[in-house]
């Protein structure tokens, strides 16, 4: 049977979150510079976001710069960020065509101008679609966002007794966005590396060996499997926790829609 046979398509993730690892360590054995490696992870990435569509995820976050990736050498960094220009210019026709509205969270003020002006106008291309959001995470980093919303809360003069868990979801980056309940990362790493450090606080985490510009709509559809597999508690016991009631599974829809 197909992998995508095997997935139940009524208990899919609402949102599938990744951090997208392992592209210098796949050129590397190569024998290839590390850009080689971020060259052939785009087409990972457009194989995510088809498989995503496919088994309708409506919400996929992709890790593609984190605040602390700033400190590699200049011309990696100049190069991922051309990377990043040349791929949204290349690809908003079909993300349009595919109903796929693009956003971004992190410091976007921050990116080089160029990024900045071809981001903003594939989000504002793209606003009306809703088929499947694609959310690229940009020169994010979780406590950044976390510190931003401080900020933020402090500025607006909300007083302590009013503050909830509720309000700081509320000035994160991701306020429109229900949290990830499965998150990937490739590579064989086994850590977060300041990605959603709040939004994933009952995640499932799927980590995989396969390297970044290696990972397919199979990978995808193993993950999703694998997802279907636990059972999520959220602080119940297993007892309290029935097929019948659904309460292992955060959302329903029915299949196909
Ligand atoms: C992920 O691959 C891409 C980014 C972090 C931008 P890496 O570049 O981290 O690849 P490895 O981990 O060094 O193999
Ligand atoms: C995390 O990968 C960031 C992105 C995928 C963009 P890194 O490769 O930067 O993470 P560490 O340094 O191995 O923790
Ligand atoms: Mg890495």
């Amino acid at each position: 049977m197909e992998l995508f046979d095997q997935i139940d398509l009524s208990r899919v993730p609402e949102h599938v979150a990744i951090i997208m690892d392992g592209n210098g360590r796949w050129a590397k054995s190569q024998g290839r510079e590390r850009i080689f490696g971020h060259f052939n992870g785009v087409e990972a990435v457009r194989a995510s976001l088809k498989a995503a569509t496919r088994s309708g995820v409506r919400y996929l976050t992709l890790y593609a710069f984190s605040t602390e990736n700033w400190n590699r050498p200049k011309e990696e960094v100049d190069a991922l960020m051309n990377l990043l220009v040349q791929t949204i210019v290349g690809e908003v026709d079909d993300l349009d065509r595919n109903e796929v509205r693009l956003h971004a969270i992190g410091d976007l003020e921050n990116l080089p101008d160029a990024c900045r002006s071809e981001l903003f106008g594939a989000m504002e291309r793209t606003r009306d679609n809703e088929r499947v959001n694609l959310i690229l995470a940009l020169n994010y980093s979780a406590r950044w966002e976390m510190t931003h919303a401080v900020k933020e809360i402090v500025a607006s003069g909300i007083p302590a007794s009013r503050i909830t868990g509720q309000v700081i979801s509320d000035h994160l980056s991701t306020r429109s966005f229900p949290d990830p309940e499965l998150l990937i990362r490739t590579s064989g790493e086994m850590r977060i590396s300041n990605f959603l450090l709040w939004q994933i606080a009952y995640a499932e985490l799927y980590f995989t060996d396969i390297l970044w510009p290696d990972f397919n709509e199979q990978e995808f559809f193993k993950a999703l499997i694998d997802f279907q597999g636990r059972e999520r508690r959220f602080g119940k016991t297993s007892e309290q926790i029935t097929p019948r009631t659904g309460l292992n599974v955060i959302r329903r829809r029915k299949t196909g829609t």
